[in-house]
C-alpha cells in the first residue's frame, strides 16, 4: 500500500534479499547480519514510486551510523554554497530560524551557524550528531516527525526554512513529516529538499540507488501530489548535478507563493518520458539485468586472466551492486574507503574487506571498480597516480565500461 495515499504499488524490480546498505560487519561479528526484500514499485494512484518492504528505522539510523557527509569535497562546497544561498534568501527577515532534517555532520549547518543564525539540525544518529556539534551546530538528536516539529515550535519558534537533503527520501512516514512540516513552519516559510531524482536514476540506469535507506524516488509530480495532500504546494524545482542528479524542490503553504516556471516545464517535461506507470519501467529492468550480466562476465574474465582487482567506495549503493550482481572478495578482493568507521570492516552482505585508500597503492592493481561512481572527478583526480602506473577504473553505470 502507498505509503502516501494508501493506493496500490505495483512491484516492478525485485532485487532479492539484501542487507542494510550500511551495516558494515566486524569481522568477527558476521553471524548477525540482517536481511530484507529490496523491491521497488510505482503508486497506480499518485505516481509515486517506492520500496515495498520497509526497514524499521532504527536498524539503518543510530549511534554507530557511518555515512558521513562531510567525505567529499566537492560536497562540502555543494552544502557551503547551498547554506549560502539559503542565507540570501529565505534567511533575511530580523530574526530568521532554520531547521535541518537529517543534518548528519553539521556539512551544510555549520556554515549558517558561522554567520550568527538562529538554527537546529535534527539528526537520529548520535555519532554523526557529536561531529556536528564539533563544528559548532546545536544539533537534536532525534528523529524529525509531527511529535519533535511540535516540541521545537513549542521551544524556538517558527522556522522560515525547513531543510532537508538526501534525507526526505529515507522517510517512509511523509504524512507526519507533513504534518510536522505544518506545525513548525512559519506562515510564509518554505520547506526545501534535495533527494536523487527518478528521471536521472532511469537515464543513467543507475539502478545502485535503490537500498534500504532511499525508500522514496522522487518525480516533480509525485512531489506534486504528495504537497498538495498535505495542504502543501510545489513553488520551485531546480536540478543539481550531485550524485548523479537530483532535484531540489521548494514548497510552500498552499497559495501562498507564485510557482516558477520551471515546474509546468518539468511537469510536461514528465508527461513525455513517462516515470508514471509501471510499463515505464521496462527499459530500466532490461538495462539492469544486463548491467549486472556485463559486470560479472568483465570480473570473472578478470580473475581468469589473473589480474587484480579492487574496489574503491564503499558506498550504500555498492551493497546493491554487489549483492544483486553476486560479486564477493574472490572477485574484488577488497574496497577502498577514507570513511573512519568503514574501514578494517566487512561490506555488508558481500564481506569483502573495507580498507584505507593507501591500500590502493600498495601495490597498485590492474582495475579497481568505482562504486562512488558520483564521486568520479574527485576520486581519479586524487589517484591519478593508478591511472599513471597502468592502472584501470570499471564503471557500470550507464553501462559497463573501463577507462
Ligand atoms: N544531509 C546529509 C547529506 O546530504 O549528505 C546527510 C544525508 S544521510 C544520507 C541521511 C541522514 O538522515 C542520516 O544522517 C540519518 O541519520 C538522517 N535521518 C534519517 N531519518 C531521519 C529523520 N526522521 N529525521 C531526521 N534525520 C533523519
Ligand atoms: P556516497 O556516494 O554515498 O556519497 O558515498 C561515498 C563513499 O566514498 C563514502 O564512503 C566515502 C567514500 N569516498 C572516499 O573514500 N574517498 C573520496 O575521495 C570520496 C569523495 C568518497
Ligand atoms: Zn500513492
Amino acid at each position: 500500500m502507498c505509503r502516501v495515499c494508501g493506493g496500490t504499488v505495483h512491484e516492478f524490480f525485485d532485487f532479492g534479499r539484501q542487507p542494510l546498505s550500511d551495516a558494515f560487519l566486524d569481522p568477527q561479528g558476521v553471524e548477525h547480519e540482517f536481511f530484507f526484500r529490496l523491491a521497488v514499485g510505482i503508486c497506480e494512484s499518485c505516481t509515486m514510486t517506492q520500496l515495498i518492504d520497509e526497514v524499521a528505522r532504527d536498524r539503518m539510523f543510530h549511534e554507530a551510523y557511518p555515512y558521513h557527509s562531510s567525505g567529499s569535497v566537492r560536497m562540502r562546497r555543494h552544502f557551503e554554497d547551498t547554506a549560502q544561498r539559503l542565507l540570501d534568501t529565505h534567511l533575511t527577515g530580523p530574526d530568521p530560524f532554520i531547521v535541518e532534517v537529517g543534518c548528519n555532520d553539521g556539512v551544510m549547518l555549520k556554515t549558517v551557524s558561522k554567520a550568527g543564525v538562529r538554527h537546529l539540525g535534527v539528526e537520529p544518529s548520535g555519532g554523526v550528531a557529536e561531529l556536528a556539534r564539533a563544528q559548532g551546530v546545536r544539533v537534536r538528536v532525534d528523529f524529525f516527525e509531527e511529535s519533535v516539529a511540535a516540541d521545537i515550535v513549542a521551544r524556538d519558534g517558527t522556522a522560515d526554512v525547513i531543510y532537508a537533503a538526501n534525507t526526505m527520501c529515507h522517510i517512509p512516514y511523509i504524512g507526519s513529516i507533513f504534518r510536522g512540516v505544518d506545525a513548525l513552519l512559519a506562515p510564509d516559510g518554505v520547506l526545501v529538499f534535495e533527494d536523487p531524482y527518478l528521471g536521472d536514476i532511469l537515464q543513467r540506469n543507475t539502478f545502485d540507488q535503490i537500498y534500504d535507506e532511499h525508500f522514496f524516488f522522487f518525480t516533480v509530480r509525485s512531489v506534486q501530489n504528495a504537497a498538495a495532500r498535505f495542504g502543501f504546494e510545489l513553488v520551485d524545482v531546480e536540478r543539481l548535478p550531485v550524485h548523479g542528479g537530483e532535484l531540489r524542490y521548494t514548497i510552500a503553504r498552499a497559495g501562498r507563493r507564485e510557482p516558477t516556471p520551471v515546474v509546468a516545464e518539468m511537469v510536461a517535461d514528465e508527461r513525455n518520458r513517462g516515470l508514471a506507470a509501471p510499463s515505464d519501467f521496462a527499459d530500466f529492468a532490461a538495462s539492469v539485468n544486463r548491467i549486472r550480466d556485463d559486470l560479472m562476465n568483465l570480473l570473472r574474465g578478470l580473475r581468469a586472466e589473473g589480474k587484480r582487482v579492487v574496489g574503491y567506495g564503499a558506498t550504500a549503493k555498492s551493497a546493491t551492486v554487489t549483492n544483486f550482481c553476486g560479486i564477493g572478495p574472490d572477485l574484488v578482493s577488497f574496497v577502498c574507503d577514507a570513511t573512519p568507521a568503514k574501514n578494517g570492516r566487512l561490506m555488508p552482505g558481500s564481506h569483502i574487506p573495507v580498507r584505507s585508500p593507501e591500500a590502493l597503492a600498495d601495490p597498485y592493481p590492474d582495475y579497481a571498480v568505482l562504486f562512488a561512481w558520483n564521486h568520479a572527478e574527485e576520486i581519479m583526480e586524487k589517484e591519478r597516480a593508478f591511472r599513471e602506473a597502468g592502472g584501470r577504473w570499471i564503471l557500470y553505470v550507464p553501462e559497463v565500461h573501463v577507462v
